[in-house]
Parts: structure tokens; sequence; C-alpha cells
């Protein structure tokens, strides 16, 4: 058994649907929520139990975001959870991470929206169980070509998510910046947030203008990222055996198994490969070809996607299938 989870662990694998405040530690957030409890600016027995809890409808889901960034939206913070989740998706093979976040403003701690982004920046330079290369021809301090050590490597790139309860000013905001951190790994554009509020005209400027500058842009809206665990949790698919990855991934339609957010739903990439493959009677060589073609959906440019074709090759070489 323990091998087996090995297996999926060593596999390489891409993310491409990762929310960072959805892909925080259990227990991260609940030594944050603690702390605040001990400041006395939230209860933390109330919250305790709703961190906790392991089966929420979607609106619960929303919900536990708006506690969430209650407890992490501070510069510090921000930069600790980045970095954790850096790791987390690095320790099981995780090659190459789009990660999204939704830049926020919080005028009481002197918090605007760059100055998240900064502090995100700073949690992907704090990594150092693992080399990161969030930025084109970034050479990260400890990076394997610089001083020969042979750290396994992790691309970053980020996403900057505007949340449908945003103004049409608001969003346009998070893309300029989006513009300004093109240099610092930010890659493109991502719409997300409580699917029930919001009216697309909402977004539809800020979006337009993101493409005619050369942002890629992703929405939640019937993607192809498949995240197996959060359909189920959510509620949005009753059960894997009518979720529609079976039917698509028979017809040949592009497919990524995702997370969407590991720490809300409890879940982990190789986690997801185990469910697919088991729910769905994939093998290894299959699950491991399935994982090799989401390179091609990548936002970052060429020259990384031969480097991840070649890392994907060199683990078919290797791993047992
Ligand atoms: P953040 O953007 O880093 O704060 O990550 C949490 C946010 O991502 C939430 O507040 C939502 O706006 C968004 N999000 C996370 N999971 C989902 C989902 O399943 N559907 C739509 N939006 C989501």
């Amino acid at each position: 058994m323990e091998r087996e989870m090995e297996w999926w662990i060593s596999m390489p694998k891409v993310e491409l649907h990762a929310h960072l405040n959805g892909s925080i530690r259990d227990s991260t957030l609940l030594e944050l929520a603690k702390a605040l409890g001990e400041k006395g600016v939230i209860l933390f027995s109330d919250v305790e139990h709703v961190i906790r809890k392991n089966d929420r409808s979607l609106n619960e889901v929303f919900k536990l975001f708006d506690l969430i960034h209650i407890i992490t939206t501070d510069h510090t913070t921000v930069t600790r959870i980045t970095k954790e989740v850096v790791e987390d998706f690095a320790s099981e093979n995780v090659i190459y991470l789009e990660l999204r976040t939704t830049p926020k403003r919080n005028e009481s701690i002197g918090m605007s929206k760059r100055s998240y982004m900064e502090a995100v920046v700073k949690g992907l330079r704090a990594v150092d169980a693992v080399d990161v290369n969030f930025a084109p021809h970034y050479l990260g301090e400890g990076n394997d070509i610089c001083n020969g050590t042979t750290k396994k490597k992790i691309f970053v790139r980020l996403l900057l998510s505007i949340d449908r309860r945003e103004t049409t000013a608001d969003a346009m905001e998070t893309v300029k910046l989006a513009l300004e951190m093109r240099d610092q790994g930010v890659v493109g554009i991502d719409l997300s947030g409580n699917p029930t509020v919001g009216d697309w005209m909402t977004f539809l400027p800020a979006l337009k203008f993101a493409r005619e500058q050369g942002l890629s842009i992703t929405l939640h809206c019937g993607e192809v990222e498949i995240c197996l665990t959060s359909n189920i949790r959510t509620g949005s698919i009753s059960s894997l055996d009518v979720h529609h990855f079976g039917d698509l991934y028979h017809a040949k339609h592009p497919l990524i198994l995702c997370t969407d957010d590991s720490g809300i739903f409890s879940t982990s990439l190789s986690g997801e490969y185990i469910l697919a493959a088991s729910s769905f009677g994939l093998g290894k060589k299959e699950m491991l070809e399935l994982g090799r073609n989401a390179i091609e959906f990548i936002f970052a440019d060429d020259e990384i996607k031969r480097e991840l074709r070649e890392a994907f090759d060199s683990a078919a070489g290797t791993l047992e299938l």
C-alpha cells in the first residue's frame, strides 16, 4: 500500500488549478486561527469546527473562504502560506504549478492589491526546500545550475484572480497589476468566486483588455481542468460513476487533473490521480500520459514545455509502469 502511494507521489505532475487560500495546510490554518483567537480578533471556538468540518455545500465553501481571508490576509501570513503551498506541491513531485490568487486590499493594515502580490512573490523567494523558478530567466539562490546541488526544481507561474463580487474597476486594477508583474511570474488572469454571484458583463472589459495585452485567461465556467474531490464535496456532481471525466477521457478531450483547493477539500494532486485511476479503471501508463498531456495547456513558454516533457520522458524510463 505504502509502495503504491510512493509511486503516485514520485510520478511527475503538473498542477494548473490551485487557489492559494484554498491550499493552506490545516495545521497552519488552525495555528493562525488560534493566534487570532488569543488576540481577540475572532472567537476560536466558533471557527474551529468550521475549519475541521469536511463535508461542505458550495455556499459553505465560500463562507469558509471569507473566514480564511480574515485569518490569512496580512503580508507576513500571505508570504508564509505561499511558501508552504509551493513546498507542499513540490514535495509530491509537482514540477510545474500555476498558482492562482485574488489580490486583496485591506486598508486597515496598509495592504493594497500590489502589496498583497508582493507578499506572494516574497513567499516564492522564501522557499528553500526546493528550487523555485517563478520568473522568466530567474535563477534562484541555490538553483542547481548555480551551485551544483541536486535539489528538486519546480516551475511556478501566477494567475491573478478576479472575484465575482468585484466591480469593473477592481477587475481592471487586477489586470493592470498582472501586466506590471509579468516579469515576476504572472502569466494570466482567472475569473473565480461564488458562481451564484455577479454578472459576466461586469468583467468583460477587464478580460478583453487582458487578452489584448497578451495575458492568458482562464474562467471558472465548465473548464476542462477536472477537480474530482472538489466536484464531489461541493455536490456539483452526485457521484464519480456519473462524472463527465469518463466520457471526456474516452472521447480524447483534453483533460487535466487538478486539486482546486487541496486544503479545503483535504486532498493532494497524487490523491486525485489515484482517485481517477481507481474510479475510471486507468493504469499507471495511461495516468502518466494524462499528466504529460497537461504540458500542452500551460501558460508558460515553449522552453519550459520542453523541459517538462523531458522530465516526464525521463520518469517514463525509470518508473515501474
Ligand atoms: P484566493 O484567491 O487565494 O483567496 O483563494 C480563494 C478564493 O478562490 C475564493 O475566495 C474564491 O474566490 C476562489 N475559489 C476557490 N475555489 C473555488 C471554486 O471551486 N470555484 C470558484 N472559485 C473558487
